[in-house]
């Protein structure tokens, strides 16, 4: 392949306009976010028309940024990456128009990313950038990856070949993503948006075996999930419990800090909080282990948005699981674009390109 094998890539999926230039798929020249989260936050959750909006204003001056980071000009690049989906139509289409406008103007090849893919490569750049990967090298070595966010709860087996990679979807949630109720149960008990890194620091305050919230009971795949009926659980809990005031309170609090929030937060919630995180943590890692043990997996990659939690972590860590459980880097676990240019690199080494019909992808699979 001629070149330095560097990419632009381009992300705007959801609530983040990003966008980044890595090399060869292992070296991060530049990876640049910009979040929507303070527009978003008063409605509780992403409003597309604003996500569009705001993607519209931004998607310019972080790509300017990524390059200037880099050092680079767009006639130092080799490609430009894109995701082409799964994520809201509006947003999407900023990132792929512009990309394809890039493309035009340059004349460079133009790679569409699965989104999906994006998030399991993030952490196949993280071990790129350290130690050597055992994810790496070896055609037969194949891990599980659990993509775990706002949007998805996708358990697959990825197998890497010589220059590309196989995914075959073992698991998904059958209602909401582990992400979603996450937002869900902060949004119903008077937290703010985005709900995970709320609940997440607020949960080491709490008794994690307080509430004892039942396992769901899967028909059909048994690696399937299911979190709707948790969330419920937390609704009922909190209507039994009388909390409509202290919620009510809390819906004017936020702007607080997480001190504030914790001082202003009953013992009762915080266990409420602990034990929900702690199912949430429970079934993630219990699917992992059954699915690992079902096919006999070294290695199992976790990344998304939820793979921030630190409980998550934290328990993936002391449970000496008999495989190596891989963790993203927190900036690198939710939606940016080096994970984008980190995906593209093998389809770059293929010449898999798209052309200028490419459109966006709403509901697009992995596998
Ligand atoms: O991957 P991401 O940035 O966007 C999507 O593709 O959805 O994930 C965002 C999701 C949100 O639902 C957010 O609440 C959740 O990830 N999240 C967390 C944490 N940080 C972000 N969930 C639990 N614990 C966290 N620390
Ligand atoms: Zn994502």
């Amino acid at each position: 392949m001629p070149g330095r094998g560097l990419i632009l890539a381009i992300e705007s999926s959801c609530d983040e306009t990003a966008a980044a230039v890595v090399e060869r798929g292992a070296r991060t020249l530049s990876s640049v976010v910009a979040s929507q989260i303070a527009t978003h936050a008063r409605y509780g959750g992403v409003v597309p028309e604003l996500a569009s909006r705001e993607h519209l204003r931004a998607i310019v001056p972080v790509v300017r940024a990524a390059l200037a980071q880099a050092g680079v000009t767009l006639a130092g690049l080799d490609a430009i990456a894109v995701t082409s989906g799964p994520g809201l139509a509006g947003a999407l289409l900023v990132g792929i128009t512009y990309a394809k406008a890039l493309a035009f103007s340059t004349g460079l090849p133009l790679i569409a990313v699965n989104h999906l893919e994006g998030h399991i490569h993030a952490v196949l750049l993280n071990e790129r950038e350290s130690t050597p990967s055992p994810l790496r090298g070896d055609p037969d070595e194949q891990a599980l990856a659990l993509v775990v966010s706002g949007g998805h709860t996708h358990l697959y087996l990825a197998r890497p070949t010589a220059n590309t990679w196989h995914y075959q979807l073992i698991g998904r949630t059958l209602d909401d993503a582990a992400g979603e109720a996450y937002d869900k149960v902060a949004k119903l008990l008077g937290f703010g948006y985005p709900g995970g890194p709320i609940i997440d620091k607020l949960a080491p305050f709490g008794n994690p075996e307080a509430v004892r919230f039942t396992s769901p009971k899967m028909k059909g795949n048994a690696l399937d999930f299911s979190f709707s009926g948790l969330k419920t659980a937390v609704l009922r809990w909190a209507e039994q419990h009388d909390m409509a005031d202290e919620i009510a309170a809390r819906r004017g609090m936020l702007h607080a800090g997480i001190d504030e929030l914790r001082k202003a937060t009953p013992q009762r919630t915080l266990d409420l909080l602990a034990s929900f995180q702690h199912a949430v943590v429970r079934e993630l890692l219990r699917h992992v282990a059954v699915s690992a043990e079902e096919i006999g997996a070294q290695s199992a990659i976790i990344s998304g948005g939820v793979a921030c939690n630190a409980g998550l972590r934290d328990a993936a860590r002391t449970a000496s699981l008999p495989y190596a459980v891989f963790f993203p880097t927190p900036g690198l676990s939710t939606d940016n674009a080096a994970m984008i240019a980190a995906a593209a690199f093998p389809k770059l080494a293929r010449r898999e390109f798209a052309d200028f019909t490419l459109k966006a992808k709403a509901s697009m699979s992995l596998a």
